[in-house]
């Protein structure tokens, strides 16, 4: 395994080694054993160019727990800021060493630029590239996190090995700036999950026909008559959007008595359903504070699992890679 750009780019089998390799890590936390020696002398670098909580702290967290130097580099503060361009910075960061590069990036493709443009180097000492989301494309570790987080609770013995085959998750709000809703689909389908799309018309984007899965405008009659195993709640990305009223339309209001999730959508459930959101969330907006702090809400386990499927990531693409190699997982 080489790279991590794109949660399309993966075969069920790479998925499952994935997300198999994420439980051992996670095993090897909850036994308190919380650091392995697997990665000492390799350089992780987090190469930041948007804001983010969960994903830079999980990598920063997952790479120390792996024994790797940490390098947490953020555009804010960095010659970024006077102008040097992503090549030049991928060539300082190759100058000095790194083994992977962990980049969010507003633009669309950053990170297939990275791992291609051979900036970073080629040949002899090729630095992996992970993808830690790009624009309005895609969030791979953030559906692994995800698929991770379905197959605890809703395969049986943990999900460990098996693939999501006849699981039901609903996506619901803003899918058109939505990274993580891209990944999700693509990783889920693989993975043999069915998927319905829930959003205003607005909000969905241009060729979403083509996608491998259903749309519906009613989150109603989705909860009610598709009966999901899971609802993941997207987060309403009101900083992509331009336009009139911010280009939020429908408007703020609207959006939620049509789409947020709260107590009376949660009824419509089956009872072994279970919440999601991939964080930060708009409370009142597109889920009340009942739903996020519900017991069927598994937000917060989400974040914890995040950690254990960047582990795995990072060892398989640092330390194994057997049965990938030279090729992105
Ligand atoms: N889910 C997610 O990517 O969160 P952050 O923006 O906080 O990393």
């Amino acid at each position: 395994m080489k790279h991590l750009l794109s949660a399309a780019d993966l075969s069920v089998d790479e998925a499952i080694l994935l997300l198999d390799t994420a439980a051992q890590m996670a095993a090897t936390q909850s036994r308190e054993i919380k650091k392995l020696p697997t990665l000492r002398g390799r350089t992780v670098v987090n190469l930041f160019f948007e804001d983010s909580t969960r994903t830079r702290i999980s990598f920063e967290t997952a790479a120390k727990r792996l024994s790797a130097d940490v390098i947490n580099f953020s555009a804010k503060g960095s010659s970024v800021s006077k102008g040097e361009s992503l090549k030049d910075t991928a060539l300082t960061l190759h100058a000095m060493g790194a083994d992977a590069v962990v980049v969010r990036h507003w633009a669309s493709g950053a990170p297939h630029q990275l791992a291609h443009s051979g900036w970073l180097g080629s040949v002899g000492n090729p630095v992996a590239v992970l993808n830690a989301g790009d624009g309005t494309h895609q969030h791979p570790t953030q559906s692994l996190l995800d698929a991770f987080t379905i197959r605890r609770h809703l395969v049986p013995d943990e999900g460990v090995g098996r693939d999501l085959k006849g699981l039901k998750v609903a996506i619901v709000g803003d899918v058109l700036h939505s990274r993580v809703a891209r990944s999700n689909v693509n990783l889920l389908r693989t993975l043999g999950a069915e998927v319905t799309l829930v959003s205003p018309p607005t909000l969905l984007p241009v060729g979403v026909e083509s996608w491998p899965c259903a749309t519906s405008y009613s989150l109603d009659d989705t909860l009610r008559d598709w009966q999901p195993d899971a609802v993941m709640m997207l987060r309403v990305q009101r900083e992509r959007m331009s336009g009139g009223a911010g280009g939020f339309f429908p408007s703020p209001l609207e959006y939620t008595r049509r789409y947020g999730l709260d107590q009376r959508r949660l009824a419509m459930l089956p009872e072994h359903a279970i919440v999601m959101h991939p964080g930060p969330m708009n409370r009142g907006l597109e889920i009340s504070a009942q739903a996020a702090d519900s017991p069927r809400s598994v937000i917060v386990e989400q974040v914890a699992n995040g950690v254990a499927v960047r582990m795995a990531a990072l060892y398989l693409l640092l330390a194994g890679g057997s049965s990938a190699e030279g090729t992105s997982i």
